[in-house]
């Protein structure tokens, strides 16, 4: 099929990758001149694992072309709007500037029988109003929502392999048919592996994209304000952890304690969502996200009051090493990150701070230039006071104790994502300390 992908970001710029894998001939709209070019000569703007590789196949086979002209948008069957929906400054509220400008630069373009597919996580009822739109200018097109659920360092294989579809129909029902049949038509190939398939409203599409991701970030704080009563009793997080998650209705995934979530999406979503229930007069129904945040945001705390508590009560003067900058390991996204938000905290507390990275150092320089960065663990944590591991990278956790204890000067560690193995850190004589255990 002929689709084009308007934003090529993190979503847009994978989808149109994985659009073309499956066989589809794609062109990528960005109003960003510079990134437009690297894709277009097959480079990824971002660390993502497997994308250089979809890009570059897609951009010999010529079935993937970017363009920063929405104009050449015209002429797709599909047109998958994917740009992003950030927190908009000082509100909790989505900023649908990207998407309204997408919207109406695409209007003029959309033919007769062209499907507008909405991929962007969006506050529910924006679908509806879309599809208003496009009734009153494009009467001939129809609008569908298609959340997609990616996560980052997994990306293409999530969007080429979804644990689910979720198609948000229109009422009507020759249009819902006919978008139903395209959606069908452009994942023919994943839906022939049998993957789920959900029909459903635009509301429901809608919200089921920031249920799920509230859902997640529910579980995470749940396990980390867990970690606060076992801080408080002597109690294992781990194990408790490990224990519940044999339960397959609570399952152990997303359980994972220590200095909590981060990214371009958990944070955002759920703010959004609250303040989208607030519109609606159910702003009760959500409250309970607000403490999610809030056990959220006091992990990052803990880490630093964990950090002094080794040090003696200050880390004013003190060298302190920080492993990770991204969000999450497998990415160069430091988007909301809990590793560099606890490295500055500690640097406002007077610390000489080092932070490294294997992917993230470049964004997080951008984003944080007061801080000072290492190539290395072994660099950054050289004559250091402390070390904290914020991001569990593998080359992190894989980290020998006793040969690292040799470049540190004192032998201090924070597993701030519980990944390390505590006795062996101790037996190499480190004072090993982590959120939620003794
Ligand atoms: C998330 C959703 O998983 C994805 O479905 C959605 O499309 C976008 O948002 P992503 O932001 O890539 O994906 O990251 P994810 O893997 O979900 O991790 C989010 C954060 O939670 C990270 O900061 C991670 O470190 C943290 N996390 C995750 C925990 O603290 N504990 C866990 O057990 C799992």
């Amino acid at each position: 099929m002929r689709v084009s992908v308007i934003g090529c970001g993190y979503l847009g710029a994978v989808h149109a990758s994985s659009m073309a894998l499956l066989g589809h001939d794609v062109v990528g709209i960005d109003t960003d001149a510079a990134k437009v070019e690297l894709l277009a000569a097959g480079e990824a703007p971002f660390f993502e694992p497997g994308l250089p590789e979809a890009l570059r196949e897609g951009v010999a086979s010529g079935r993937l072309r970017f363009s920063p002209n929405i104009a050449d948008a015209a002429g797709a069957q599909l047109h998958f709007l994917c740009v992003g929906t950030p927190q908009q400054r000082g509100s909790y509220a989505a900023d649908l500037t990207y998407v309204d400008a997408a919207v109406t630069g695409l209007l003029p373009h959309l033919a007769d029988g062209d499907v507008l597919v909405g991929k962007s996580t969006v506050p529910v009822g924006t679908a509806a109003r879309i599809a208003e739109q496009v009734a009153a200018r494009a009467p001939g097109a129809v609008v569908a929502w298609n959340p997609e659920f990616l996560r980052e360092g997994h990306a293409v294989n999530d969007t080429i392999h979804p644990d689910r579809f979720v198609y948000g129909l229109p009422a009507e029902p020759a249009a819902a048919d006919h978008a139903r049949a395209a959606l069908d038509e452009v994942y023919a190939t994943p839906l022939a592996e049998g993957i789920p398939k959900v029909v459903a409203d635009y509301a429901t599409a809608e919200l089921v994209k920031v249920a799920a991701n509230s859902f997640l970030a529910t579980k995470i704080s749940f396990i980390n304000a867990m970690a606060e009563l076992c801080e408080a009793t002597g109690a294992d997080v781990v194990a408790l952890a490990d224990a519940i998650g044999y339960d397959d209705r609570i399952g152990r995934k997303f359980l994972g304690a220590g200095l909590g979530f981060g990214g371009g999406c958990l944070p955002k979503d759920i703010r959004a969502f609250m303040a989208r229930a607030g519109e609606l007069g159910v702003d009760q129904a959500l409250s309970f996200l607000r403490e999610v945040d809030a056990i959220n945001m006091r992990r990052r705390v803990r880490m630093v009051d964990l950090a002094r508590e080794v040090c003696g009560g200050s880390v004013a003067g003190r060298t302190v090493a920080v492993l990770g900058a991204a969000f999450k390991p497998s990415s160069d996204d430091v988007r909301d990150s809990p590793a560099l938000n606890v490295a500055a905290q500690l640097q406002l507390q007077g610390a000489h701070v080092r932070v490294t990275d294997p992917a993230a150092i470049a964004n997080a320089e951008r984003a944080w230039p007061t801080l000072a960065f290492a190539a290395t663990p072994e660099e950054a944590a050289a004559g250091a006071d402390v070390v904290l591991l914020a991001t569990e990278w593998a080359q992190y956790r894989q980290l020998d104790p006793v040969t690292f204890g040799d470049v540190v000067a004192a032998r201090r560690m924070i597993d701030g994502r519980n990944v390390l193995d505590p006795a062996a850190w101790r037996a190499a004589g480190w004072t090993y300390r982590a959120a939620g255990r003794p």
